[in-house]
């Protein structure tokens, strides 16, 4: 704890840290569970897409799964290689289609009949065959958060079967497409089995169904979602994962492919933010810290639980139930209501934990509030992964076109 103290005095706060021994651990255990078959876990880079952790992933072995040709650059920046690539997606822009075939990735996966159409023209353009896969979405309930939720006919994402099938027929007879993969993401911090079996059972039949059309499939990818323990969830294993997956697969010989971004990376993260005062509102007691929403937003987006300490805290001080809230004017800044907490003082420093994923990458700037630093740690050391965005950074993009 006090590794904690040393930091926040010496990078300052708020401040993200990452620990990554933490996430070499989490990629070698799901990586052993698959190790009975060929597999390639991408790393889902919306969850923590810092360069460095990307890199960290990618020299364990990972390749990337994307969403934007932002994060495919992301990922070749950090060094990983574009045949372990994916592009994932609902909405994609012709350029970034585009670009993506120019880099020659692994896959693009598609969402939709409309999409096979651009990325069969973009192909054509470029005279190439676009490697492809199709997200199918087998409305299964996934029982998770619904704003995670993917894998229902309700849900934007995918292309049911029927029309998945009607779309692979059509890739094949198409100079420009190689359908070589199919994919599926039910939802995000799953915790619960059945249901990914149940998905993985009806795409992989419909694998076995394209066998017989001569559609040879290669990556069959399962998506992300693993949950992770944020208060105390009751967790899937990753060997029970596979062997769930692996059950289903008779008859195939694919490369299993995952896309785990939470999984990965949300238990190394701590989010360091220092006491700036306390006050009361009638019966109501507030501490004020010096992180905000625009740093963390997960409390005030889906009323999100992230655990928190405060250092040097005795555990059997007397505590009261209080709100710790940003500075950031909304009501909804927030990073805990009704927590029992000790009186805390100036400079006092909170850790909330599990801040390694959908945290930093869904931060803003809000209020002209500065990106927060984030800091790598290992057994041995520490170092700055992003430094601290200035007033500077922040009206970079404005300052040349004020007018007089
Ligand atoms: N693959 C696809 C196609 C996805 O849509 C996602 C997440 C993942 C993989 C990675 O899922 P994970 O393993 O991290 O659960 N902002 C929300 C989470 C949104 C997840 C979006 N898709 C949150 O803070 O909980």
């Amino acid at each position: 704890m006090t590794r904690f103290q040393t930091l926040a005095d010496k990078y300052d706060t708020p401040l993200y840290l990452y620990d990554f021994d933490y996430m070499r651990e989490q990629y070698n255990k799901l990586k052993e569970a698959f190790r009975a078959k060929k597999s390639l876990i991408c790393y889902a880079v919306k969850a923590n897409s810092n360069l460095s952790v990307i890199k960290h992933f990618g020299d364990l072995g990972a390749g990337c799964d994307c969403v934007s040709i932002g994060e495919i650059k992301r990922a070749l920046t950090a060094g990983v290689k574009n045949y372990k690539i994916i592009f994932s997606g609902v909405g994609k822009k012709d350029e970034e289609i585009k670009e993506a075939l120019q880099k020659d990735i692994l896959l693009i996966n598609l969402e939709s009949e409309a999409e096979l159409a651009r990325v069969e023209e973009q192909a054509k353009l470029l005279d190439k065959e676009a490697r492809i896969s199709i997200r199918v979405n087998p409305n299964i309930d996934p029982q998770t958060h619904p704003y995670i939720s993917t894998g229902l006919h309700e849900n934007k994402f995918g292309v049911d079967l029927d029309t998945a099938k009607r779309m692979y027929i059509k890739a094949k007879n198409s100079n420009f497409l190689d359908p070589v993969g199919i994919h599926f993401h039910i939802g995000s911090q799953l915790t619960q089995l059945e249901p990914i079996k149940e998905a993985s059972e009806v795409v992989s039949d419909l694998v076995r169904s394209l066998k017989v059309l001569k559609i040879d499939i290669k990556f069959f990818d399962i998506g992300g979602g693993l949950g992770i323990q944020y208060d105390d969830e009751t967790l899937i294993k990753p060997y029970d994962y596979a062997q769930a997956i692996f059950s289903t697969l008779h008859g195939l010989d694919v490369t299993i492919m995952c896309e785990p971004g939470r999984y990965l990376s949300a238990n190394s993260g701590y989010f360091l933010t220092k006491v700036l005062y306390e006050k009361v509102n009638g019966e109501k007691r507030f501490v004020i810290v010096d992180g905000g929403m625009n740093d963390l937003i997960r409390p005030s987006l889906y009323n999100a639980y992230h655990k928190i300490e405060i250092l040097g805290k005795d555990a059997d001080e007397e505590t009261s139930d209080c709100d710790v809230v940003g500075p950031v004017c909304e009501s909804g800044d927030f990073f805990a209501k009704n927590i029992a907490l000790p009186f805390t003082q100036h400079d006092d420093l909170l850790v909330i934990k599990s801040a390694g994923a959908y945290c930093a990458t869904m931060s803003s700037n809000y209020n002209t509030r500065g990106r927060v630093a984030e800091v790598a740690i290992d057994s041995q050391s520490d170092r700055l992964i992003r430094r601290r965005e200035n007033f500077e950074d922040m009206i970079a993009l404005e300052k040349d076109y004020l007018k007089d």
